[in-house]
């Protein structure tokens, strides 16, 4: 056979970015499958030390962002069971639900949105009745290539039972969004607190939804995380009303910005009515740029004065508000900017996932010029380890001595600036140390040597974006440390 006839080999499959952020993820102790050593539960992660820092870091710059460093702000942590009422007011009962079609030879069941769009079309604006006739016009077939039912609808609450009875009174869901338990708490906080309009109510909290399909890593959980705030604002200045919402919708732009998000994967999309929720007049999302394409990362919804009115309404509980100087007494309308935590964290990792060819003088000194170096490039803000200390080799008493005393100092000087997140590091050789701390996207590396003791000229400075290392006198690290770390 001539050469140029010969069969290449069949190229090993090359991971997709996010099959690489996926097994990062493991590796270095950020997010694991839930229930792992059960072969998993579908839509369902959980946090290493590393997740943990990493989303403490978002939770706390939010908190920080939109209650603590505001006036008109109030904090609440609401049950996640809450009376099945609740639900049945805030419409969740009746239309909490998405479109589902079934394999009608294998009786699986698909999303019918989700399906269509695997299938080359595009569902986005489409009624129920539009997507059952697309599929009937078309034949569309399942993916296992039967044929396909009627699009009907899934409630996507969890349902539970509250006590050792199990009755249709004792019916609980875990709640869909953290919304309603402010909703159900305003008349409580305005009672405590007397607050003027505008104020709002803010909480951080698990929110659950039996997805037809979950996917994507955490984009679509089962289990996840909501940062939500209800914010009430006097409806008889609809002029406003209009401003609050547009300053929202720029605070939430600003936030991302403060966690790292490169804003040429950020857009801005109204939503079209029929993919409007049922209690929201206006809604504008922010999607992001993730590796398998274009969605949404967090939203924005005029949520009117449906809510307090459903619950004043079915509670006969008065929700309204009392406006003082006018004597006027009214229902207040609520605008409501929603964060999803896990999305933001993985939009978070799969921006900062970089790889390049590292140079042999910004490595360890030991590595190949043509090695592939994976790293995190993280803001330092959210940065689960912002300083990792090493001694130069683990089996010097001396350097090992210095290095802690090091890591002691600086982990009580940075927290006293409010900075944590500081490791000792001494596992394997230097080389490996610097991939690690690369992977977990700590941007400075610290190590201690023969002549930070014997010259007692100072330490040495890796960074991690650049990989060039500086030495500097530990007074100075300490200080250069504040200056980029406390911003
Ligand atoms: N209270 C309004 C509300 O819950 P939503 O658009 O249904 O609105 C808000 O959810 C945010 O919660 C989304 O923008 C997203 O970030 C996050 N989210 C929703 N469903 C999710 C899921 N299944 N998995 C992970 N995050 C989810």
């Amino acid at each position: 056979m001539p050469e140029t006839e010969k069969k290449a080999a069949p190229a090993a499959k090359e991971e997709t970015k996010m099959e690489k952020i996926v097994s990062l993820s493991k590796r270095r102790g950020f997010i694991y499958q839930g229930s792992e050593i059960y072969g998993g539960l579908a839509g369902t992660w959980d946090f290493g030390p590393h997740g943990v820092a990493l989303k403490n870091n978002i939770k706390n710059l939010w908190w920080k962002r939109f209650v603590e460093d505001r006036e008109d702000m109030y904090g609440v942590d609401a049950a996640i069971l809450m009376n099945q009422n609740v639900w049945k007011a805030s419409g969740h009962v009746a239309t909490f639900s998405d479109p589902l079609v079934e394999d009608m030879k294998t009786k699986k069941r698909y999303r019918a949105d989700s399906l269509l769009e695997q299938l080359g079309h595009d569902p986005k604006g489409m009624t129920d009745q539009q997507m059952d006739a697309l599929i009937k016009e078309k034949k569309l077939k399942s993916p296992d290539g039967n044929p396909l039912g009627d699009v009907g609808r899934f409630n996507m609450m969890f349902k539970t039972h509250v006590g050792a009875q199990q009755t249709e009174e004792s019916v609980s869901y875990l709640r869909p969004e953290t919304a309603q338990g402010m909703f159900v708490n305003f008349k409580n906080v305005k009672d405590s607190f007397n607050p003027k309009l505008p104020f709002g109510l803010a909480q951080i909290g698990k929110a659950f939804r039996n997805e037809i399909a979950p996917r994507d890593f955490i984009f679509r959980l089962r289990e996840f995380e909501q940062m939500e705030i209800e914010y009430f604002v006097d409806p008889r200045d609809p002029k406003r009303v209009n401003e609050i919402f547009d300053v929202f919708f720029d605070e939430q732009q600003q936030f991302l910005k403060e966690i790292g998000l490169n804003p040429s994967k950020i857009y801005k999309v109204e939503v079209p009515d029929a993919d409007r929720a049922h209690y929201s007049k206006r809604s504008i999302d922010t999607e992001f740029d993730f590796p398998f394409g274009q969605k949404e990362l967090l939203g924005l919804a005029y949520r009117t004065d449906y809510d307090l009115k459903a619950h004043s309404e079915a509670s006969k509980v008065d929700l309204s508000y009392f406006d003082e100087e006018t004597k006027e007494r009214f229902i207040p309308h609520c605008i409501e900017p929603t964060f999803g935590v896990d999305r933001l964290m993985l939009a978070v990792l799969s921006d900062a996932y970089s790889e390049e060819e590292m140079p042999v003088e910004a490595g360890a000194g030991e590595g190949k010029s043509d090695e592939k170096r994976v790293y995190l490039k993280f803001s330092p803000k959210v940065a689960p380890v912002k300083v990792a200390v090493f001694p130069l080799l683990k089996n010097k008493p001396v350097l090992v001595e210095k290095a802690r005393a090091l890591y002691s100092t600086l982990k009580k000087e940075l927290s006293s600036v409010g900075v944590h997140g500081i490791e000792f590091d001494d596992n394997g050789n230097i080389g490996k140390r610097y991939r690690r701390q690369d992977e977990i996207g700590t941007p400075f590396c610290v190590t201690v040597d023969f002549d930070t003791i014997e010259q007692g000229t100072g330490v040495t400075v890796r960074n991690r974006d650049t990989g060039k290392q500086e030495r500097m006198s530990e007074t100075d690290l300490t200080a250069m440390l504040k200056k980029e770390l406390a911003k």
